[in-house]
């Protein structure tokens, strides 16, 4: 039995990384670190309204069907016909056009509180699919890599668009992502604009056997599959040029024994994988490849298991 509905609710959606190098568009982690919060409450105003962007990014469409938050909860409000209209209040935790799917915990966070303010709440696989409504907003394309992770949590491969399916993967115990956001703007619409739309058949077998054996790896604790997996021969040779000292900051990140490195998301924040032992110090050469070239930037090493998109008030 669920719970009474609310009148208002907030949640808290976190950033993630998507591709994880090798699943494009279908594979991402979540990371806890930073997020977005929405608080979505009961209106006397039909539709969904938007009362308030604040945070680290408040330039964003005030029109709902125009911002993320505000198209994912109007498709949920398409659904279930609610007796009211709903309004929402975005705090960005995540700077925009970072890779680190900003866009996808908006409308994560944004169904994740409209939901508790319904007599019949949804299921999560519903939430994904009104979230993804207003990822498309914002990237132009149905991608899940960041909605998935950001709503159910930790490593998660989503197969299907129009029935998605998800699965949650466990990664070995072992094993911390370092995350580098230098302090560049990178949008996505832009990065997927260069890619090529045709991939030839030894880079298609390639890429293929990575993503398998990086999946067979994680499902088997076997770290030195992951480690030979863990390289995207199709989408990074492609956005490499659009991010500054990419290949010296993987190289730092490699030089210290990281399992893997590449882009996360659309760029141009680099993330890596690492074991325990070598993860801070991964984190502190591929920050000091963009100190010098006098790019600043955030930087964390964190847990891939995580609880996803969760209420935090009611
Ligand atoms: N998979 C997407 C891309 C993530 O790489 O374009 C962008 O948010």
């Amino acid at each position: 039995m669920s719970a009474a509905a609310a009148q208002r609710a907030t949640a808290f959606a976190p950033a993630s990384v998507g591709n994880v190098g090798v699943g494009f568009d279908i594979l991402g982690f979540s990371v806890d670190v930073l997020g977005d919060r929405v608080t979505a409450s009961v209106s006397a105003t039909p539709g969904v309204t938007i009362k308030a962007i604040r945070g680290v990014a408040d330039d964003l469409p005030l029109e709902a069907a125009q911002n993320t938050a505000g198209r994912a909860v109007q498709a949920l409000v398409e659904a279930a016909a609610p007796a009211f209209g709903i309004e929402l209040e975005i705090e960005k935790g995540i700077p925009l056009g970072s890779g680190l799917g900003g866009s996808a915990a908006s409308a994560v966070a944004g169904v994740v509180a409209a939901n508790r303010l319904l007599q019949t709440p949804f299921s999560k696989l519903d939430l994904l699919k009104f979230a993804m409504q207003g990822e498309a907003v914002a990237s132009g394309s149905l991608h899940v890599d960041n909605i998935a992770p950001s709503l159910f949590g930790g490593l998660v491969l989503t197969v299907g668009i129009d029935h998605p399916r998800v699965k949650q993967i466990p990664v070995p115990k072992g094993v911390r992502a370092v995350v580098v956001h230098p302090h560049l703007y990178l949008a996505t619409k832009e990065a997927r604009a260069v890619l090529s739309k045709t991939i030839g058949m030894s880079d298609f077998v390639w890429q293929t056997a990575n993503l398998a054996g990086f999946i067979a790896g994680c499902y088997s604790n076997d770290v030195d599959m992951i480690r030979a997996s863990f390289e995207d021969v199709l989408i990074e040779p492609q956005r490499q040029s659009m991010i500054p000292g990419f290949a010296d900051v993987k190289a730092a990140a490699m030089a210290q024994g990281a399992l893997g490195c590449s882009i996360s998301g659309a760029g141009p924040t680099i993330f890596a994988w690492a074991l325990a032992e070598q993860a801070q110090s991964a984190l502190a050469a591929m920050e000091a490849q963009f100190a010098s070239r006098q790019i600043g930037v955030d930087g964390w090493v964190v847990d891939i298991e995580s609880a996803g998109a969760r209420l935090v008030e009611i």
